[in-house]
């Protein structure tokens, strides 16, 4: 018999989050599957990135924010446990922003920085994971003759994907992307959303984004937020063609958000 708890990789329950005391999400609850891409989508100040960055406790670096109660499991793993390891919690759910940040350092610097700092130290290894995560950010080949110039000099979309690439270096289980096509052109874009599709294969994938076309072609699940509130999880198909909620149907066909 297939346990369909075996394909959930991500289980959020009744989580309610304050920064400071203010309310910003209320009671979410919802299951995302592995090796899937799951959009979060709803109106500026919904609570996306909040419920995004929940799911690798970026938000402890928060002061005053905190859930205040509920639970997010990993893999079965509370990971707001007293004695989750969040360095590791970290690699295992690696994050990409909006903002492409890429360090003030060489290419290769880049995408071997986490596997340094974890320990590897043979330049062979390092060589190796450097080119496999390049290739699998769809990056190798634009950059394999050039991998000690400085990061900084690849045009956006580039850097987007060495962003990707210094996360997946690290070898993740999920891979959370916040708006991470919000400042490129269609064109790097669409490079990202294809590359997503081809990361599904590997890691669980969660992203936030405005681009409405964006979520119906990528995701295979979208969930619908409004004022802190999940209003609306399924099928992106369904979600996009048949939404229960009419507040998901006025948002998606553009009446508000
Ligand atoms: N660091 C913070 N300190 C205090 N309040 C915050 C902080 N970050 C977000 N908020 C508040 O929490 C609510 C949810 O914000 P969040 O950034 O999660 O929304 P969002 O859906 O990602 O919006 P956007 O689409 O504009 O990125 C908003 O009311 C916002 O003002
Ligand atoms: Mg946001």
């Amino acid at each position: 018999m297939v346990n369909p708890v075996q394909d959930t990789a991500i289980h959020i329950d009744n989580v309610c989050f304050a920064y400071s005391g203010k309310q910003a999400l209320h009671d979410v609850s919802l299951e995302i599957p592995s090796h899937k891409i799951t959009a979060f989508i709803g109106p500026s100040g919904c609570g996306k990135s909040t419920l995004l960055r929940c799911i690798n406790r970026i938000n402890d670096r928060i002061a005053g924010a905190r859930i205040t109660s509920g639970t997010v499991r990993i893999h079965e793993i509370d990971i707001y446990r007293k004695d989750i390891d969040i360095q590791e919690l970290r690699r295992r759910v690696g994050m990409v922003f909006q903002k492409y940040n890429p360090f003030a350092k060489s290419i290769y610097d880049n995408v071997v920085f986490g596997l340094k700092i974890a320990g590897m130290t043979k330049r062979s290894e390092l060589d190796a994971a450097a080119e496999a995560a390049l290739t699998g950010a769809a990056l190798w080949d634009e950059v394999k003759d050039r991998l000690h110039s400085s990061a900084l000099g690849l045009s956006g979309g580039q850097q987007q994907r060495l962003c990707i690439a210094r996360a997946i270096a690290n070898e993740p289980d999920i891979l959370l992307m916040d708006e991470p096509c919000a400042a490129l052109d269609p064109l790097a874009t669409l490079k990202i959303e294809e590359l997503m599709l081809e990361l599904k294969k590997k890691f669980t994938i969660v992203i936030v984004t405005h681009n409405m076309a964006q979520a119906s072609r990528c995701s295979d699940r979208t969930a619908f937020m409004y004022l802190g509130k999940l209003i609306e999880y399924g099928d992106t198909l369904q979600i996009f063609r048949n939404p229960s909620d009419k507040q998901t149907e006025a948002y998606i066909s553009g009446a508000f958000g």
